[in-house]
């Protein structure tokens, strides 16, 4: 079968370069918060944010439904479904994580309550990056490698 023959090719190459854009901006924002620059990088963290969002309800879950309603039970033998499973998670996590950061946010340049959620900030953007890494992978064994 080729790559174009495969369901969701298309709707998943897209999302695969959206989260990649999504990876370039959390970077990017990380560093700026190093330098100090913390307003900038809330709002880098914001458009993360928004851009995951769009990705997730325009491609990802319209694909993860369609995939899995033909399916009577998971198949945890299969490791596409178990690393699918941990990349849903993930990405789940992340996204209500990330919507409740920025959306406590609402641009205050008083930046107290930012502060106090470093620890928050921290396990989101690890969690970010697992998803990340796992949808890579996932996609690179189910269009790439097989
Ligand atoms: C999805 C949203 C966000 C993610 C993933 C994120 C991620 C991070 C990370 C990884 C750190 C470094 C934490 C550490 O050094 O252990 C950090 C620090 C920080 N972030 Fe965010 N952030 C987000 C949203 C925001 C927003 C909306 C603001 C508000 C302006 C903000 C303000 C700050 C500040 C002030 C720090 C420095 C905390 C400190 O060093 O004590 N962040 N963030």
């Amino acid at each position: 079968m080729s790559f174009f023959e495969k369901p969701f090719a298309i709707p998943a190459t897209a999302s695969l370069i959206i989260q990649l854009a999504v990876l370039v901006l959390l970077v990017f924002g990380y560093i700026i918060k190093r330098r100090l620059k913390f307003r900038n990088h809330g709002i880098t963290m914001l458009s993360a944010v928004v851009l995951h969002a769009a990705s997730v309800f325009a491609v990802m879950v319209p694909s993860f439904i369609a995939g899995f309603s033909t399916l009577e039970s998971f198949d945890f033998s299969n490791s596409l479904v178990v690393l699918a499973l941990f990349h849903v998670a993930a990405g789940a996590i992340t996204f209500v994580l990330g919507v409740w950061l920025v959306g406590t946010w609402h641009f205050q340049t008083q930046l107290t309550s930012c502060f106090k959620k470093k620890l928050i900030m921290r396990a989101t953007m690890i969690i970010w990056l697992v998803a990340v890494l796992l949808g890579t992978t996932l996609y690179t064994l189910f269009y790439l490698l097989s």
